[in-house]
C-alpha cells in the first residue's frame, strides 16, 4: 500500500510570534519542519511527503529539506489549514496516483513519536476509513456563553485531545475535501460526511507547538530523546559507535 504524508506548514505562527513562520522556528538547531518530516520518514511507513509552505517560501523550504537529506515535495499552501491540506492532497494524487493511505501531519507537531505514526497507518490498513491519535483530558472543561459565563460542564471522561498525524483512506479524504468546507482538522471534515472516525492512543510528545511556552517544552523533549539515545548506546556499544560515525 502506498502511504503519502501531507504536512501543512504554511501558517504564520501568530500565537508564537517569532520573526519567521512557525515551521521554520528552530528547536535545538533545526527547524520544526525538518524535525516533523524526519519523524515521518523515520517511522518507516511513508513513501512520499508533500509539504505545504507559505507561498513566498516554497523554494527556500525545498532547499532546506534537500540540505537536510529529506525527500519531500513542496507546494504553496492556502489561506487556511484546510486549503493548505487540499492543495498538498491534489499534488500528492498527481505524483502518486495509487496512494491508498494519506496521513495529514501538522509541522507544528514536530516531535510525534514514530510509534504513533505507525499505529495510525496500521489502523487505516486494517480497514478504518479515518483514524486520529487522541489523549484523555487532564483538565475539567467548561462551555461558556458570549459573556464568558459558564453554561455547561461537559463530561470530561468522554472528551479527548486530538493530535496528528490523522490517517485516511484516500477516497475518504478526497470526499471530505470536496465538501468545500473548512475545519481545524481533517477528521472534522470526515465527520460531516457521516464517516466514523476511529481513535488510537496519542502521546504527550505529539503536542502542538503554539506558544513560546510550548517551545520550551519542545527543547526538553528533544533533550530527553537525545539523552535516551545516549543511554541506549551505553547498553549497546556498537550502536554508540555507529551513532558517532553518523554524527548523531
Ligand atoms: N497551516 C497551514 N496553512 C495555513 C494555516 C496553518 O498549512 N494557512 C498549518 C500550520 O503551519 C501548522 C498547522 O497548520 O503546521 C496547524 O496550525 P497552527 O498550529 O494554527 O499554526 P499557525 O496557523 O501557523 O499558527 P497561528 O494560528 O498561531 O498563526
Ligand atoms: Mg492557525
Amino acid at each position: 500500500m502506498s502511504v503519502v504524508a501531507l504536512v501543512p506548514a504554511a501558517g504564520r505562527g501568530e500565537r508564537l510570534g517569532a520573526a519567521v513562520p512557525k515551521a521554520l522556528v528552530e528547536v535545538r538547531g533545526e527547524p520544526l519542519l525538518i524535525h516533523a518530516v524526519r519523524g515521518l520518514l523515520d517511522a518507516g511507513r511513508v513513501r512520499h511527503v508533500v509539504v505545504a509552505a507559505p507561498a513566498n517560501l516554497v523554494d527556500a523550504t525545498a532547499k532546506l529539506l534537500a540540505d537536510a537529506g529529506l525527500a519531500a515535495d513542496v507546494v504553496a499552501g492556502g489561506a487556511d489549514r484546510t486549503a493548505s491540506v487540499g492543495l498538498a492532497l491534489r499534488h500528492a494524487l498527481g505524483v502518486i496516483p495509487d496512494t491508498s493511505v494519506v496521513l495529514v501531519h501538522d509541522a507544528a507537531r514536530a516531535f510525534t513519536p514514530p510509534s504513533v505514526i505507525r499505529a495510525v497507518v496500521d489502523a487505516v490498513e486494517a480497514g478504518a476509513r479515518a483514524v486520529i491519535p487522541v489523549l484523555p483530558m487532564a483538565d475539567t472543561v467548561k462551555q461558556v456563553d458570549a459573556d464568558g459565563v459558564v453554561v455547561a460542564t461537559p463530561d470530561r471522561s468522554a472528551l479527548r485531545i486530538v493530535q496528528t498525524p490523522q490517517g485516511f483512506d484516500t477516497a475518504t479524504l478526497v470526499a471530505a475535501h470536496a465538501l468545500a468546507d473548512s475545519a481545524t482538522d481533517d477528521a472534522g471534515l470526515v465527520e460531516r460526511l457521516g464517516v466514523p472516525v476511529a481513535t488510537v492512543p496519542g502521546h504527550a510528545y505529539a503536542m502542538k507547538i503554539t506558544t513560546p511556552f510550548d517551545l520550551v517544552v519542545a527543547e526538553a523533549i528533544v533533550l530527553q530523546t537525545e539523552r535516551s539515545l545516549v543511554e541506549q548506546s551505553y547498553d549497546r556499544p556498537g550502536a554508540a559507535r555507529q551513532a558517532a560515525e553518523e554524527g548523531s
